[in-house]
């Protein structure tokens, strides 16, 4: 729901065009979050559609009325919110609309959209919306339907006639059956269209981005960690893919799922990010290090785990003492490489601090020798939703105020587009 408070989708009309699929109860929360991100939302629903939700469910989440007929006399609004009487809602509806959204689409709607038929209002307006408009399909159906050499053929000819096809979630179908097939999640579809809408600054660089904290065992079964939740690395990570990058993502362990359209590679320890970091460096053109990494770890981790010296004695046994080493710099072992130096790879470092923002953030860009040091307040921001960044470089400071971590990443790539032209 993080992703409700981007501002990628305020002021977009967008066209939810439903087909018959037990995935039509998504659409109705897809609707509700389009409209809480600011968008507004003309729904077309087929008559299969309305077999699974109603219109009067869908009027009030869009706060619209529902088209459902292509002989629907009803005045119909154009995305510029003109209402035209000339009973040609297949036309006026996708007219200044910012996409058309088909959600779920059956299998059968695309084998009809893929010949151009157009014996109804919602496939009868995909033939005559405007080339500009974008179709983008968020198919949903049983997983051999969705496997069948004809859905593939259809997909693939979708594609060429210049649909966007969103892809489909993996699990259990409504039929029992688990497989590919389902409509993705609203969430997800919602990320997807921001994404959609997201100018493609970075198209063509590859990005490597650590995030989370690391965790360094002191036995099998107790470690060192941190409070880090991995949100900023994860929010930077997607507004990086959103803007074109390819993007690889060295992650400690969070509680968050791995992000959609990004290769994630999970780590535990220090050790372990630096090692996943040095096989993938190579290939990128930006390194951003998230990641808040253990700065020591125990100098031998136990191979059992280690016991109290003697039971039961009441807070008076004796506690084992520890020695730790410190772990390799990860940001500055990379900023000194030899394509970092020569400028074939932008590195940006954070600093998490407790006090002091500026000041520390400065000398721990010359330090790390990063020509961009994003600075934060730790307490101030682990695990939480919202942050406030102090980006560094060598013409001074910039302040990203407080907002929500989708928000400011958004802003940092932005920022990093601009450092690298
Ligand atoms: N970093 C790293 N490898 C480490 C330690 C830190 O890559 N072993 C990176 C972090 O990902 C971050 C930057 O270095 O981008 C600064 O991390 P931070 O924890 O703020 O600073 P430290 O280097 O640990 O310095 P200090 O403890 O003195 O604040």
């Amino acid at each position: 729901m993080e992703q409700l408070k981007n501002s990628t989708l305020v002021g977009k009309h967008i066209v939810l065009g439903m087909t018959g699929g037990i995935a039509a109860y998504k659409a109705a929360e897809l609707c509700r979050a389009l409209v809480k991100a600011g968008a507004t939302v003309q729904v077309v629903m087929t008559e299969a559609a309305t077999q699974f939700m109603t219109s009067v469910t869908m009027q009030a989440l869009s706060g619209r009325e529902v088209f459902t007929s292509q002989w629907d006399s009803k005045a119909s609004t154009d995305g510029t919110g003109n209402a035209i009487s000339n009973n040609m809602a297949h036309i006026n509806l996708t007219r200044g609309a910012d996409a058309v959204l088909i959600a779920p689409a059956s299998a059968d709607f695309m084998a009809k959209l893929l010949h151009g038929r157009a014996d109804d209002l919602l496939s009868l307006l995909c033939l005559a919306k405007p080339a500009e408009v974008p179709l983008i399909l968020a198919p949903a159906m049983n997983m051999e339907m969705w496997a069948h050499p004809a859905t593939r053929r259809n997909v693939a000819q979708l594609k060429a006639d210049g649909a966007f096809v969103l892809d489909v979630g993996n699990g259990d179908q409504a039929c029992g059956e688990v497989g590919d097939g389902r409509m993705l999640e609203f969430d997800e579809i919602l990320q997807d269209l921001v994404a959609h809408f997201t100018p493609k600054l970075l198209a063509g660089k590859r990005a490597l981005i650590t995030a989370g904290p690391t965790y360094e065992a002191i036995d099998p079964v107790r470690g060192i960690t941190n409070l880090s939740s991995g949100k900023m690395g994860y929010a930077i990570a997607q507004a990086m893919r959103d803007a074109g990058c390819e993007v690889t993502l060295v992650a400690g362990r969070t509680a968050l799922g791995f992000p959609r359209g990004i290769k994630t590679i999970p780590v535990i320890s220090a050790n372990d990010m630096l090692a996943a970091v040095q096989t993938n460096v190579d290939n990128a053109d930006i390194f951003i290090a998230t990641a808040a990494v253990a700065d020591w770890r125990p100098t031998n981790a136990a191979s059992q785990k280690i016991k109290k010296d003697g039971s039961d004695k009441n807070g008076e046994g004796t506690a084992p003492t520890m020695s730790f080493v410190e772990n390799t710099d990860i940001l500055a072992t990379v900023a000194k490489s030899a394509r970092a130096s020569s400028g074939k790879l932008y590195c940006v470092g954070f600093a998490a601090e407790s006090e002091n923002l500026e000041a520390h953030a400065k000398a721990k860009r010359e330090r790390k020798g990063v020509p961009l040091l994003v600075g934060n307040i730790g307490p101030a921001t682990f695990g939480m939703d919202d942050n406030a960044l102090l980006l560094v470089d060598a013409n001074g400071t910039t302040e990203l105020p407080r907002a929500s971590k989708t928000q400011l990443a958004r802003q940092l790539v932005l920022e990093i587009a601009k450092r690298l032209k």
